[in-house]
């Protein structure tokens, strides 16, 4: 069984065949990096028009790079899973519309995703062996969440972030050094020419709460740039920023995520998310694993920022538990959820 998935949350046009739930046969992400670069940051306004411009061929090519047709849908492609939030309103509701019309039209199966669910699931696209229940952290521009999945869609919250997310803290760092748009993959490629031990940034462990909080160290780098000034492009002292506020980002999430591996007695730990795609971060996760004898689940960097895939194979577990003939009907009413909550499947 195919299943079209559609992602429209923040910043990417996304569409993706996925077979089976775990094989993707097509996953197109058109990204708009270029037109918010110069705002340091993702306007709605503009996010939402460009995913207009572009839903269409981007389904259009998902569907064809799979050697699909549009008269398919609702045949081989028996659902379409798509993103109903959290996310920017206008940029779900371009997602939503068109799910729902090609729903509408041929009839096919309607599932609506929470994006953070996507990310739970992306490492299940390349690592067949994966099954709950595990651990899994997803960091990304918007979130900074603790979950255990304990079976497909039966989730137990630990924590998340109380002030800016992993990546959010990445963004705003960069622009606090002049560095560019988005800044995660910047700081990523900077810090290799850096000391990560050269300056001490602090650890935000939070004991006793699985919550996380990034925006003390995020003030403590803008205090370093205050007393020592701006450190010029291309110079020592603007590596060694990078470098130690990465390392101490890394300690943090590693600390933290293998803390609560170890309390809930779970072996598997996954990571999902666009910071997930950072070089120290992954070592770091496997430099635990190693140690531990945990097994950790790494997507691969396309996997880890937003894609329909992750929501394809969500939408495919959602379905399958679904009882036959209830819920997911074209049909249905569906409300747009910009803060939506993660919830259990019933
Ligand atoms: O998951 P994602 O694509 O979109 C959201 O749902 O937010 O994540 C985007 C975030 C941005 O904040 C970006 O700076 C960060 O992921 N990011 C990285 C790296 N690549 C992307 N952060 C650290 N290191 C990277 N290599
Ligand atoms: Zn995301």
């Amino acid at each position: 069984m195919f299943i079209l998935g559609i992602e429209t949350s923040c910043d990417e046009t996304s569409a993706s065949i996925v077979r089976g739930g775990r094989k993707i046969i097509s996953n197109i992400v058109s990204s708009q990096t270029a037109i918010h670069k110069k705002y340091s940051g993702v306007v709605p306004e503009l996010a939402s028009r460009a995913h207009l411009e572009n839903i269409n061929w981007v389904v259009s090519a998902a569907l064809s790079q799979a050697g699909l047709k549009m008269r398919d849908i609702g045949k081989r492609v028996a659902a379409i899973s798509y993103t109903r939030g959290p996310g920017l309103a206008g940029s779900l509701l371009v997602g939503q519309v068109a799910a729902q019309t090609l729903s509408f039209m041929r009839g096919a199966r309607l599932i609506d995703v929470n994006h953070i669910e996507g990310h739970l699931y992306a490492a299940c696209l390349e690592r067949k062996d994966l099954r709950p229940p595990y651990l899994s952290l997803v960091v990304s521009g918007g979130h900074t969440e603790l979950i255990i999945v304990r079976d497909f869609g039966k989730y137990e919250y630990l924590g998340g972030t109380r002030d800016d997310a992993a990546g959010e803290a990445y963004d705003k760092v960069a622009k606090l050094l002049n560095l560019e748009y988005p800044g995660g993959p910047v700081i990523d490629a900077i810090s290799k020419k850096g000391d990560p031990e050269s300056i001490r940034f602090p650890r935000p462990l939070m004991p006793g709460t699985w919550d996380f909080s990034f925006s003390g160290l995020k003030t403590s780098v803008v205090n370093h740039v205050k007393n020592n000034g701006l450190p010029g492009p291309d110079s020592k002292a603007l590596f060694n920023i990078c470098a130690s506020f990465q390392a101490a980002v890394t300690e943090t999430l590693t600390e933290k995520t293998f803390s609560a591996a170890k309390h809930f007695k779970l072996r598997k730990v996954v990571l999902g998310g666009g910071v997930a795609a950072n070089s120290s971060l992954r070592k770091a996760f496997l430099k635990r694993a190693a140690e531990t004898g945990l097994d950790v689940f790494l997507p691969s960097r396309a996997l880890c920022t937003d894609n329909a895939a992750m929501i394809a194979c969500a939408g495919y577990y959602k379905l399958k538990k679904s009882r036959a003939g209830k819920g997911f009907s074209c049909l249905k009413a569906q409300k747009i959820e910009p803060s939506m909550k993660i919830r259990n499947w019933h």
